[in-house]
């Protein structure tokens, strides 16, 4: 079918129905989800940690979500391709924001660009906005600010809500076309939706959402150890992928690989 567009995720919200996002950062990976009729791929900056190794997000710079970028582009026929702007490359000015959201697009070749922090940033978001690039605005536990936050931590409880509300609003009338919440609890986010006309995505945010999103390591059991509340896991890659890698090893040593069928004859 035709590109996900911007007004493909706002008509979701009008009519109530929903749409789900997921993060790659690679080419088959992207390709896969794209054809499963995922509508949106998500290059997160979680790739600091599912790709890279990294125990935060904030190591990751802008040089190497182009590259992330540019192989899940490659990947996606169809689905809308958003990019996180990462640690560092927003917070220093409004111009250095449009800087980095434009080398996203330009060399990354991704449709909008994803962007933490609340009201404080709306300035930012609108000047993004401006320049041409589709802004979706990222709320609640905000993974960049861990140190400032104190951990992983649920954000928008009780008094808090209303903060959050505020947030919320400002982004959407700078114009981000998306407000996404992370770690929020299901009422807020309720709240949240309810008072924006723009579609909103959660993730360990309840069902009110227009959008759902998860990382795909964890959606399909990938990494090792518990994974977070919110995650549900829909396989066990884990298992699959150690048990091949196995069963290819035990071949080996043993002589069954490579059989005739794997050989060149004269
Ligand atoms: O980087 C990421 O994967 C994200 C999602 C968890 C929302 O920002
Ligand atoms: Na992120």
């Amino acid at each position: 079918g035709p590109r996900i567009r911007l007004h493909h995720l706002q008509k979701a919200k009008d009519e109530g129905t929903k749409f789900a996002m997921l993060t790659a950062y690679d080419t088959m990976m992207a390709s896969i989800f794209d054809a499963a009729g995922i509508e949106v791929l998500l290059v997160g900056d979680s790739a600091a940690n599912t790709v890279m190794g990294y125990s935060s997000t904030l190591p990751i710079t802008l040089e190497e979500m182009v590259v992330f970028a540019k192989s899940v582009v490659s990947g996606a026929k169809r689905a809308l391709v958003v990019c996180d702007l990462p640690f560092g490359s927003y917070e220093v000015s409004i111009e250095q924001a449009v800087a980095s959201a434009v080398k996203l697009m330009k060399e990354g070749g991704v449709h909008a660009v994803k962007m933490e922090g609340g009201a404080y940033y709306a300035p930012h978001v609108r000047a993004m906005v401006a320049a041409g690039v589709p802004v979706m605005a990222h709320i609640g536990f905000t993974p960049q600010a861990e140190h400032a936050l104190g951990g992983y931590r649920v954000q928008g409880r009780g008094d808090a809500a209303e903060a959050m509300l505020a947030d919320a609003r400002a982004l959407e009338e700078a114009g981000a076309f998306t407000v996404l919440m992370e770690m929020v609890p299901t009422d807020t986010a309720a709240r949240v939706d309810a008072a924006l006309h723009v579609p909103t995505v959660g993730i360990g945010a309840g069902g009110a959402t227009t959008g759902q999103v998860l990382v795909w390591q964890d959606m399909l059991g990938l990494g090792e150890g518990k994974s977070p509340r919110f995650v549900k896991k829909y396989a066990d890659l884990r298992s699959v992928v150690a048990g091949a890698a196995a069963a290819y090893h035990r071949e080996v040593l043993d002589g069954a690989f490579p059989s005739a069928e794997h050989e060149f004859g004269q």
